[in-house]
């Protein structure tokens, strides 16, 4: 089934790329801005360090020991007296769901690039003005760069783990951390630096309540890509002999890495001229914009390479949010790559439509439940149900149902997972992980009033 892999070095950006998506450069900062920095920062650390590594590892164990899409890796690792695990396989459909949303988003990124060299806005009203027009009225040019999004995603994944997957991640990849890495030394040299710093790192603990805790764990799944089969799908492509837990160790290092630099780096701009944190989605579409119209020309160099940034952050996520399904296609139903890529690209492109006509004035109405339009039902169900759901599904399946000597054996032969780090890491797959979720999961039907 599986025959192509990826070399090590194209394995870790692959990984770091699905992980490294629009979660750490948009999401992350304005969820720490909404809830008031360092100590949501700290909590987010801590779940990451404690659960979220923990978890990665695991999926990768799944994926490393099982070689093949999802639904065959459980069911060929599964007991056999308990093959109806392979259900659990269908994780792999969440990133489908989540792609209906995120190549919208990846859209108006891509609206942002060519939308930016017409100048910057002079005031944050007319920064929402363009954006609110954007997404309420401008239903052709939102299709148009959602459509142009599909098709980039579609081709890179049709080239496959070789010709595509890895190649587009040695590139983007390098030049998206140069980038970002770029615009820290400059917000290094501002005033904005100090505060940014200073509202990152310096915990407000009267900020913390319990709804950021169910944040920060939802959120720590997303950005590592967990729960979906993603990070799975990848590792059944993994070098021989590779370490898993040193590799999950850099992934997930760099994606924590890259949300604490795009939040630096987008707190210093904001700081430098008084702007407020806390502002929502709109943080990087509207307030980052108006903030760099100060820097004039330079201003728009900045908005051009955030704005690139941010892009090759999301198609790098994006790939790795359609492999899972296309691989299953060829795995259980004999589809070939090209087949697969258009089948599932079809499907998400056409339900992406509804999602953003669900903002529009002129058929929001039709594409809304309830009052809530579709684009946020498919956010919510994918980012606080099933990702808890697909990673509660991996964390009980290595922690109790996966024969211990295997995991063990594994783990030891590929890598330093042993004594202590071991019963460490097992402790916090049987009961730390399970009872964040459980706690996570009761929280939100409170939230649903079921
Ligand atoms: N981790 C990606 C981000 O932070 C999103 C993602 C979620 C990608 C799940 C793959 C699987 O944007």
């Amino acid at each position: 089934m599986k025959v192509q892999r990826f070399s090590r070095i194209g394995f870790i950006l692959a990984a770091a790329g699905s992980a490294v998506g629009l979660g750490n450069i948009w999401k992350f900062p304005y969820m720490t801005g909404e809830y008031g920095g360092g100590a949501f920062v700290l909590i987010y650390l801590i779940t990451i360090a404690f659960i979220g590594f923990s978890v990665m590892i695991a999926e990768m164990l799944i994926g490393a020991l099982g070689r093949a899409d999802t639904v065959t890796s459980f069911e060929r690792l599964a007991p056999p007296d308990k093959k109806w695990w392979k259900y659990a396989g269908f994780m792999g459909f969440n990133g489908i769901i989540i792609m209906t949303f995120y190549s919208v988003v990846i859209g108006w990124i891509f609206y942002y690039l060519f939308a930016i060299f017409g100048g910057l806005p002079a005031t944050t009203q007319e920064a929402k003005n363009a954006f609110n027009s954007l997404i309420g009225d401008q239903v052709l040019a939102q299709i148009f760069f959602h459509t142009l999004s599909v098709i980039i995603v579609g081709f890179i994944v049709y080239r496959g783990i070789k010709g595509g997957i890895e190649k587009i991640n040695l590139i983007l990849m390098p030049s998206l951390m140069l980038i970002l890495f770029g615009l820290l030394v400059y917000a290094f040299s501002l005033d904005g630096f100090s505060k940014a710093f200073a509202f990152m790192f310096e915990p407000k603990w009267e900020k913390l309540n319990s709804e950021a805790f169910i944040r920060a764990v939802g959120h720590s799944f997303f950005t590592l890509s967990l729960g979906m089969g993603a990070i799975m799908t990848y590792a059944a492509s993994l070098p021989k002999d590779t370490s898993i837990t040193k590799t999950a160790f850099i992934v997930t290092f760099m994606d924590t890495l890259i949300a604490l630099v795009a939040g630096l780096v987008i707190f210093s701009f904001l700081f430098q001229f008084g702007a407020q944190p806390g502002q929502g989605p709109g943080l990087v579409f509207i307030s980052l914009p108006t903030i760099l119209h100060n820097f004039g020309s330079l201003g728009v160099f900045f908005a051009l390479l955030f704005f690139l940034a941010l892009a090759f952050a999301g198609i790098t996520s994006a790939i790795s949010l359609v492999e899972p399904v296309v691989q299953y296609l060829i795995d259980r139903f004999n589809f070939t790559r090209a087949k697969a890529v258009v089948v599932i690209s079809f499907i998400y492109w056409l339900v992406g439509i509804a999602a953003l006509l669900s903002f529009t004035n002129s058929w929001g109405k039709l594409f809304s439940m309830g009052g809530k339009p579709l684009f946020d039902i498919l956010e919510f169900t994918t980012d606080s149900i099933l990702l808890p759901l697909g990673g509660f599904a991996i964390v009980i399946f290595v922690g109790y149902v996966l024969p211990k000597t295997q995991v063990q054996a594994h783990l030891h032969k590929s890598g330093e997972l042993s004594g202590k780090l071991y019963a460490i890491w097992m402790f916090s797959i049987r009961y730390i992980a399970p009872i964040a979720l459980i706690f996570m999961m009761l929280n939100l039907m409170g939230v649903l009033k079921i």
